[in-house]
């Protein structure tokens, strides 16, 4: 087997790529990274049960064919990701991960490869107490640029397929918690975790304390990963995944389990509304994945990774 992981040293790539060998052993992983975000770590200590390729490269400048030919499928992960932080890079955002999607999506027209490409439960927005992936057009209310591009890749995507021989399924992801090589801090799970091991107070945006929002284990997104190529789920449609709905006071208290003279400080962002509601992950589930990640155990993991941060600042 052949995989190709674009973006393959960020938070979601570093644990899918480790992850691999262990479903097929001795495969072939080609890892296309442009080090935009320095996670140069995520290439330590690879494990020697596959056969890796790194690339270091831009996927929106690049001629892929190289590369994708006579791959599996393509994971595409290379995007901008800071969806907090996108208001003020907004040209940025749209240039390089709408640019990114069409350079890829190109290339695996050209080889015949399928496509996995993942976008976001940040396109969701909505007065309704659940949304589920048929929603009406106005229940697709992106709140920040990052989910905006989103929402445009995908729309990107069918239309492409109609005109061509695009194979392709699009994953609508949660917000990702869990251990990686390469994990960011800036979602979150694990801001929180590490504001609460630094023994900071944790910073709520002042409007989600009780908001409903989809999180997603890593194990999980692994899960679902394999389960779309085993299955060879490339049949043009979205799924949403998500391991729970929870609300920010159900995460602060997940923490406090572990940490528990917690602080939590309420402070402005651009993506506030009063919305709250949980995504429904039903049509993944119906066609047979099964996750068994929780939230607690990602917050529990992670904040044992950090704890030698929190004895040395103590002393
Ligand atoms: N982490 C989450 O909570 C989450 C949730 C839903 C969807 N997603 C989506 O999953 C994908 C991966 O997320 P992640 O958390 O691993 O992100 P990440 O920011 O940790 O990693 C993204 C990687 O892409 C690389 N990259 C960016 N632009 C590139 C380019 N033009 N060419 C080559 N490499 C490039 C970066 O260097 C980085 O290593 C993204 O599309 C993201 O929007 C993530």
């Amino acid at each position: 087997m052949k995989f190709v992981i674009t973006g393959a040293l960020g938070h979601i790539g570093s644990y899918v790529l480790r992850q691999l060998p262990l479903a097929y052993p001795d495969c072939d992983i080609v890892l296309l990274d442009n080090l935009m975000t320095q996670r140069y770590s995520s290439l330590f200590n690879l494990p020697s049960t596959a056969n890796y390729q790194f690339q270091e490269l831009d996927v929106t400048e690049e001629n892929l064919e190289p590369y994708i030919e006579g791959a599996d499928f393509v994971l595409h992960l290379a995007a901008i990701t800071n969806a907090a932080g996108s208001f003020s890079i907004q040209e940025e955002v749209e240039s390089n991960n709408f640019r990114a999607t069409k350079q890829v999506a190109s290339a695996c027209i050209q080889e015949s490869v399928p496509l996995l490409h993942l976008s976001s439960t940040s396109v969701y927005g909505t007065q309704e107490e659940t949304v589920a992936e048929d929603c009406s057009e106005s229940e697709l209310q992106p709140q920040s640029p990052y989910a905006e591009t989103k929402l445009r890749e995908e729309k990107y995507l069918g239309k492409l397929a109609e005109n061509s021989d695009l194979k392709y399924v699009i994953c609508r992801f949660g917000t990702i918690c869990g251990s990686s090589q390469g994990m960011r801090f800036h979602t979150a799970v694990n801001k929180f975790c590490w504001q609460a091991v630094m023994r900071k107070p944790i910073t709520v945006w002042k409007t989600a304390l009780h908001q409903k929002r989809p999180y997603l284990a890593l194990n999980d997104a692994f899960q679902a990963i394999n389960f779309i190529v085993e299955k060879n789920l490339f049949n043009g449609e979205i799924y949403n995944v998500l391991t729970d709905n929870l609300t920010v006071n159900d995460i602060v208290e997940m923490i406090k389990i572990h940490v528990p003279d917690l602080n939590v400080e309420f402070v402005e962002t651009e993506i506030m509304n009063q919305l709250s509601y949980e995504v429904e992950d039903k049509k993944i589930r119906n066609c047979g994945l099964e996750l068994s990640g929780s939230v607690g155990a990602c917050i529990k993991e992670t904040i044992e990774l950090l704890e030698g941060i929190q004895n040395s600042h103590g002393q």
